[in-house]
């Protein structure tokens, strides 16, 4: 085990990631992207266990967006199919370790991987321990869109009075309104940037970047990224004293 301390009582409750570098891990060991990706889930797997045992409520990962969908069509159709035989075979898991599965996306995937997906989330519903969310064919633009969408919706048909429109009812109407934002957001592959990830909930995250490649990141790098959100100072607009005074 590893001897990286953390505070148990000051665990970020919600930990989202950008899970990246899959490609590059499999080109440096002369394989074809896809094994990356294979490679990766293997990493989900563990990050969500050890989310889970660290104490995290809520993990939330970015698996595909919506810019993903202009790659070279053999690897969008190979990321669909191992999404497809991930969600059978890791189901048994996600009911064993309490965990509930939700997905946040824009719907444009496979019929029958949706109906997997489905299935899932219908079957860790009731599930009290971690809430795993899988963002698919999702962007943040698109989900700011679609909250504008519902507003103008709910003005058009009445039920909505446009001086009642700020921000807390904007992020009410976010298909991921179901999340606290999230206090940590990981980008794992030495690239800096956000790539259209949670931009509406990320405004006051603290960002960890690593150059570690999505398939190497494990346990012990999950850590690390925690010690060091642990040393920092979140001060919300205000000074470093009125913080320390609380
Ligand atoms: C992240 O790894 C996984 C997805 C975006 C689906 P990449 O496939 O982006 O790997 P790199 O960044 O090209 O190495
Ligand atoms: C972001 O990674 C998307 C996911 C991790 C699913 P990308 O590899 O697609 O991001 P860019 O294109 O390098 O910004
Ligand atoms: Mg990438």
């Amino acid at each position: 085990m590893s001897d990286i301390h953390i505070d148990p009582d000051r665990v970020p409750k919600h930990i989202a990631i950008i899970m990246d570098g899959n490609g590059r891990w499999a080109k440096k060991q002369g394989n074809i992207r896809l094994v990356g990706h294979k490679f990766g889930v293997g990493s989900v797997r563990k990050i969500t266990e050890a989310a889970a045992r660290i104490g995290a409520r809520y993990l939330t990962l970015y698996a595909f967006s919506t810019e993903n969908w202009n790659r070279p069509a053999a690897e969008v159709e190979g990321l669909m199919k191992l999404l497809s035989s991930t969600i059978e075979s890791e189901l048994s898991s996600l009911l064993k370790n309490n965990v509930r599965l939700c997905v946040v996306g824009d719907g444009r995937l496979p019929q029958t991987l949706k109906d997997k997906l489905q299935r899932a989330v219908e079957q860790t519903s009731s599930n009290t321990g971690l809430t795993l969310t899988l963002a698919l064919s999702y962007s943040g633009r698109w989900e700011i869109t679609e909250a504008a969408r519902q507003i103008a919706l709910e003005v058009q048909s009445g039920t909505l009075d446009p001086q009642n429109v700020d921000s807390q009812c904007l992020a009410a109407h976010m298909p991921m309104s179901f999340l606290p934002d999230p206090e940590l957001l990981i980008r794992t592959s030495g690239e800096y940037r956000i790539s259209n990830f949670m931009i509406w909930q990320t405004a006051y995250s603290e960002f960890y970047f690593t150059d570690t490649l999505w398939p190497d990141f494990d346990e012990e790098q999950l850590l690390l990224a925690i010690a060091d959100y642990q040393k920092r100072e979140r001060r919300f607009g205000q000074t470093s004293e009125q913080i320390s005074s609380k």
